[in-house]
């Protein structure tokens, strides 16, 4: 849904963008957000930021990339990740990174060095032998969950780099789901143990 020119007289807002107010909102954003800047968005949503990080390998232009972008938006995560390509398909995000912090690492090493800095705790999302179900497992509240990429799924790398991998359980007869789909499940699942946070309806 979209909204036209705001009526006048247009009410005393810093964070209200006049271009806005005068054309119309087309954004997909919460009608809370109407008319608001974007860095007035983005400073909102940083005050409420969630402790989760999500972060995908990136080695073959993965195109869930912009899938997961936006269901991070929808939790409101602290950041999602990139690891290994910068340039990610922006298409399914449907421009929600702008509302985002996205964060590039050149390798999985960069991405060790940044967790253990920050003391995050690296849990690695796959379905693989070795791997525990996730119903059941209990996910820290400050965390990064790490996906892997369509075909090869988690590198080597980074499953030693990770605490533990979790699966999400099947019971089809595909290997996986589409990583953007499991990733939508874990995020629900972390927000279902550790709370949804402010609801923005
Ligand atoms: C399409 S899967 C690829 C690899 C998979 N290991 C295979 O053998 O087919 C891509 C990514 O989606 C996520 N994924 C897909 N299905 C999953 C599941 N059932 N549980 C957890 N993660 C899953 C993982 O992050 C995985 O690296």
């Amino acid at each position: 849904m979209t909204v036209g020119p705001h009526p006048e007289p247009w009410p005393d807002d810093p964070r209200l963008d006049p271009e806005l107010l005068e054309h119309g909102d087309t954004r997909n954003v919460v009608d809370r957000y109407r008319y608001w800047r974007r860095e007035a968005i983005v400073e909102d949503l940083d005050r409420t930021r969630r402790p989760l990080h999500v972060a995908i390998e990136n080695w073959q232009h993965d195109f869930n990339i912009g899938s997961i972008v936006r269901t991070a938006n929808a939790f409101n995560v602290a950041a999602v990740h990139i690891v290994g390509r910068r340039r990610w398909n922006r298409r399914g995000a449907m421009v929600t990174d702008r509302y985002m912090h996205v964060v590039h690492h050149p390798d999985l090493p960069a991405l060790v060095d940044w967790a253990d800095s920050e003391g995050i705790p690296l849990v690695g999302i796959d379905i693989m032998d070795g791997s525990v179900p996730l119903e059941g497992a209990s996910l820290p509240s400050r965390c990064a969950l790490l996906f892997g990429q369509e075909g090869p799924g988690l590198s080597d790398e980074a499953v030693e780099a990770v605490s533990t991998v979790l699966h999400i359980t099947q019971s089809g007869s595909t290997r996986s789901m589409n990583a953007g789909a499991a990733a939508a499940i874990a995020m629900y699942e972390w927000v279902r143990q550790h709370g949804m946070g402010p609801e923005h309806p």
